[in-house]
């Protein structure tokens, strides 16, 4: 696949690795942006407060498929009932969102887990298959949570959950599995 990456810090630049070495064209776009015409894939890498700004910066983005790995930290602006809603407006295609839930800093310890720790998704319907092969080819296994309304307001208010986790244990994996799986 092609991939455009914009943001290119610990998420954006740790996912254009691991794509890369599972065979992707990947394309890094930073602060000063860029063109994502052709990409198959768009995925969305930069502080919520940022993305207007961020893709703005962007050609070439209508309609693309599009993977939101945002956090919210502060307060919504309540414009959209999520930052993927938000992401949605500019774009205006499918739209996921992933990769939020993981720890950038454990993505050089993902080969080395027994199994793929669990990236969990929201997202429109067509948007799912392109989602569910790159969380696969970053090797993590992908865990519906279902659409991208309310899926993905769902996984924005879980981050501070993530976070109260985190201050006692540091970044961590999750594994989600039926029983007998795990
Ligand atoms: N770190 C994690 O473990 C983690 C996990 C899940 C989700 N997230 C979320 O993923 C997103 C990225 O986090 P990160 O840790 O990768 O952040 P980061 O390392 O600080 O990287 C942020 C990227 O966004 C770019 N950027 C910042 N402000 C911008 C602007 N106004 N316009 C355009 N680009 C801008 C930065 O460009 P420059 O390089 O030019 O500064 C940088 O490439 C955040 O929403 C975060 O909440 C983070």
């Amino acid at each position: 696949m092609r991939i455009t990456v914009v943001g290119r810090g610990r998420v954006g630049g740790g996912l254009a690795r691991l794509w890369t070495d599972a065979g992707h064209t990947v394309t890094a776009l930073g602060r000063d942006g860029g063109d994502a015409t052709g990409a198959d894939a768009v995925l969305v890498a930069v502080p919520g407060r940022a993305i207007a700004e961020a893709l703005g910066r962007v050609s070439g983005l209508s309609g693309r498929t599009t993977i939101d790995a945002t956090n919210i930290y502060r307060e919504r602006d309540g414009s959209f009932p999520s930052l993927s809603h938000q992401i949605k407006s500019i774009v205006g295609g499918p739209t996921a969102k992933s990769f939020s839930t993981v720890f950038a800093t454990t993505y050089e310890r993902i080969p080395a887990q027994r199994v793929g720790p669990s990236a969990l998704f929201a997202c429109d319907p067509e948007a799912r298959g392109i989602t569910e092969q790159l969380i696969r080819d970053a090797g993590l296994d992908p865990v519906l949570i279902g659409d991208l309304d309310p899926g993905a307001r769902l996984l924005e208010d879980s981050s501070g959950l993530t976070r109260a986790i985190a201050a006692h244990m540091g970044p961590f994996f999750t594994r989600y599995a039926p029983p007998g799986e795990l």
